[in-house]
């Protein structure tokens, strides 16, 4: 049995864990982590009380994935609902479709009866209005928001660009392999963007045959070059996770155009390995990893690839 989660989303991984140490099927166990996570106000990057797009809505994303059937499950710029990753693993256990967005995916929210909230607080709002505060020009500020977006630079200033993110990776008692993610994206995004937590095989994948990837930070960058879905396919192909991980990495640094920034990799094999890479970061990036024998989950540093 192994858990991997990154280090924002640590607050779930203790309940993930227990879940994972009675036998849980792993990715129930790491879904009720993430909720968690997603209610948690101390974490700005999902869920209740994370920053909102620009125009002060919070619009979240998040996925599922089950490695033994490769079903999956997301939801992308999902408004009004307390748990982003519940709504995804509903698309996967309860309709015929992979991923749903938007008024579409709060349609579908609403019908199953999704648990509702208003997940801007005073504290977003406040955060939202300090940058519009900080970015709009006299003439933007008395027009907003009924003025080209396009005009606001929103891009690469998102105060918690490093944390994005919630993404948890397990190997359960059965052997299934599982992944999910959460994140309400770049703070001050452009609406309808959507980053690669929703997309299957660029910000998660998991196949209970070789293993599971996920990742953080510039879900821009992965989507072009389809990381988690090429993390698993190097596994298949026989390299170590360690490889995998580093050849990856190489795909991403072969992007020459476009917003280049970091990105942190995060995988695992189905014999229980696992490697954490930040490819490009300039801070520290922790992550937290639980095996059966340890009392809780233990924060780990990861390496840092510089290519
Ligand atoms: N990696 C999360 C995002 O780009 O939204």
């Amino acid at each position: 049995m192994l858990l991997i989660a990154n280090y924002e989303g640590r607050s779930g991984t203790q309940l993930a864990a227990e879940f994972l140490a009675k036998k849980t099927n792993g990715l129930r166990a790491i879904i009720e982590g993430i909720k968690l996570v997603e209610a948690n106000l101390d974490i700005h990057t999902v869920g209740m009380s994370s920053w909102p797009n620009i125009l002060g809505e919070l619009q979240l994303d998040a996925s599922v994935m089950d490695g033994n059937t490769r079903r999956t499950g997301a939801v992308g710029a999902l408004r009004g609902f307390k748990h982003p990753v519940e709504v995804a693993y509903r698309v996967l256990s309860d309709i015929h479709h992979e991923i749903l967005v938007g008024e579409g995916a709060e349609r579908f929210a609403h019908e199953i009866g999704a648990l509702r909230a208003k997940n801007e607080t005073e504290l977003s709002l406040k955060m939202w209005q300090k940058h519009l505060a900080e970015v709009l020009t006299p003439d933007q500020a008395s027009k907003f928001p009924n003025l080209r977006l396009l005009d606001v630079k929103s891009e690469a200033i998102d105060p918690e660009k490093m944390f994005d993110t919630t993404v948890y990776l397990s190997l359960d008692h059965e052997q299934r392999i599982s992944s999910a993610t959460s994140t309400s994206g770049w703070g001050w995004k452009y609406p309808g963007r959507l980053g690669d937590s929703p997309i299957i095989g660029a910000g998660s994948y998991a196949d209970s045959r070789y293993g599971a990837c996920a990742c953080t930070h510039t879900g821009e960058m992965t989507i072009r070059a389809g990381t988690a879905r090429s993390v698993v396919l190097y596994l298949k192909m026989g390299l170590s996770v360690e490889d995998a991980v580093y050849e990856a990495a190489r795909d991403l640094t072969a992007l020459e155009t476009g917003y280049l920034a970091e990105v942190t990799i995060h995988a695992i094999d189905k014999a229980g390995n696992y490697k954490v890479v930040g490819l490009n970061s300039s801070e520290e990036i922790k992550y937290v990893v639980w095996q059966p024998g340890m009392q809780s989950p233990e924060i780990h540093s990861a390496e840092i690839l510089r290519l």
